[in-house]
């Protein structure tokens, strides 16, 4: 036998037949959903650019979908059940630097104040008045808190049919700690948590992460989903990748999902492995349960590789990376549609 080795380790030597890796291929963005799209076309301005930084591009990419109006990123998003919109945003960089805001109300971008936590205090997270002031007190604007025209429609659309009574009178009638539930799909049929995660790789070949959104839409006052808590909603560690995580928070926050898609990277899994492992982690907690709600995960690893899954199908992602034109991928899931019939 050993004889064997030695020539073969020699041969290797020559020809090297050591385990193929492909060259790392940066800069490279991904979002979730198809409306990331527009979010890695917005973050490529930046990392296009030679000096380009992973941060700079997350940044800019969740800044330019929070600035428009959608059911579930931003000021134009969704309220919750006693009508407040309430935003939920993180970021984290290449040195492990990471901020984050939640229940964070009448403030146009939450990412770039999550940013500022992260450099301007000693802190990770600011919540609610605290994170307001905070906002107000470095230059954001105070907004007027009025719905979106189509929030206000999907609001007094959900009050008929939930049959909402003031928190107060829920409480009396029904007993202390029951509420009002949150419907897990929109009426147009989606689920009801299209939150915008995206991962950049730069030219420094530096990874970098951010998270934002509204949350789920009609969530009981003070809820706080998966998206501002590092490790759950977002991860990044730049020795080996990055995740983000879109879908029903809860159900994230109990398996530290991103923490775990990064620490399945690191045991040497492709970033949709990875993605498809931290989903069956959770599926595993109740599969009964896991075919009533979506959870999907991306992740980019410090190769440029990417992937992403999901629990339930029609999850997609976008990714940029070269000259080539914004791709949009459709996510493989645990369950297909015929599963779910
Ligand atoms: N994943 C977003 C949320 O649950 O709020």
């Amino acid at each position: 036998m050993q004889k064997l080795i030695l020539p073969l380790a020699i041969a290797c030597l020559a020809f090297s037949c050591s385990p193929k890796k492909e060259a790392a291929i940066f800069p490279v963005v991904i979002a979730t959903w198809d409306s990331g799209k527009p979010v890695c076309e917005a973050s490529w301005e930046v990392l296009s650019q030679t000096d380009g930084r992973a941060l700079d591009a997350v940044e800019k990419g969740a800044n330019s979908i929070e600035n428009t109006i959608n059911c579930c990123v931003g000021l134009g998003g969704n309220p919750d059940r006693d009508g407040h919109v309430t935003l939920d945003a993180s970021i984290m960089d290449e040195q492990m630097n990471c901020g984050s805001v939640a229940f964070l109300e009448r403030i146009k971008n939450p990412i770039s104040v999550a940013r500022a936590v992260m450099e301007k205090t000693p802190h990770v997270m600011l919540v609610g008045e605290g994170a307001q002031q905070f906002a107000v007190e470095n230059g954001f604007t105070l907004e007027s808190g009025e719905l979106s025209e189509g929030a206000k429609k999907s609001y007094e659309k959900w009050l008929e049919k939930s049959e909402y009574k003031p928190v107060i009178n829920i409480e009396q009638s029904q007993g202390a700690g029951q509420h009002v539930d949150v419907p897990k799909k929109l009426e147009n049929g989606d689920y009801n948590h299209d939150t915008m995660g995206l991962l950049a790789l730069d030219n420094g070949q530096n990874l970098s992460g951010a998270c934002t959104t509204s949350g789920m839409g009609f969530k009981m006052r003070g809820r706080v989903g998966d998206s501002p808590i590092i490790g759950s909603g977002l991860f990044v560690d730049n020795e080996v990748g990055a995740a983000v995580a879109t879908g029903q928070g809860e159900e994230v926050i109990r398996v530290a999902g991103t923490h775990l898609v990064v620490e399945f990277m690191r045991q040497g899994n492709s970033p949709e492995d990875a993605c498809r492992l931290a989903c069956e982690r959770i599926i595993n907690v109740n599969p009964e349960k896991a075919k009533t709600f979506q959870v999907a995960f991306i992740a980019l690893n410090k190769a440029g590789e990417y992937g992403g899954y999901a629990i339930q199908p029609n999850f997609s992602y976008a990714i940029k990376k070269g000259e080539q034109d914004t791709e949009v991928i459709k996510a493989k899931s645990h369950y297909s549609k015929e599963d779910l019939k």
